[in-house]
């Protein structure tokens, strides 16, 4: 069906797949195409280095895969390296992604947006160059906000 084996392999060994207690910053972003969800946890330290992640999804074997692979690569990094981990370079760690899958790599890429968002928000600071996530699960509810 076209995925590689690398792809293959981190979604059927997915890491860093579960949760973080008391998380430093968390973020959770939803596709409207296909209603799949993806939540990301912080764990980051004083010198804003991020000490653990984890993710949770209901999403399909790509957005799994991506995930993983996305946690891995901004473990141990600082909030302004991991902003640089882009859903292209995720895919291409994971040797690609068929052409109809790849939206669903960009649900890992938010979701560690939002959730370093969240972190910034938390703790009173700018991470240079990160914009404030657009969710899809809320944008429909813009108009909302007066209730
Ligand atoms: Fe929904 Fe892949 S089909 S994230």
């Amino acid at each position: 069906m076209g995925y590689s084996e690398k792809v293959m392999e981190h979604f059927t060994n997915p890491r860093n797949m579960g949760e973080i207690e008391n998380p430093s910053g968390v973020g959770t972003v939803g596709n409207a195409q296909c209603g799949d969800i993806m939540r990301v946890y912080f764990d980051i330290d004083d010198s804003g280095i991020i000490r653990d992640v984890k993710f949770k999804t209901f999403g399909c074997a790509a957005a799994v895969a991506t995930s993983s692979m996305a946690t891995e690569l901004v473990k141990g990094k600082t909030v302004q390296e991991a902003l640089s981990v882009t859903n292209q370079a995720v895919c291409e760690a994971l040797d690609g992604l068929p052409p109809i899958k790849v939206h669903c790599s960009l649900l890992a890429e938010e979701a560690i947006h939002a959730a370093l968002w969240d972190y910034a928000e938390k703790h009173g600071i700018q991470i240079e160059g990160l914009q404030k996530p657009k969710s899809d699960i809320h944008e429909d509810e813009e108009d909302e906000e007066e209730y």
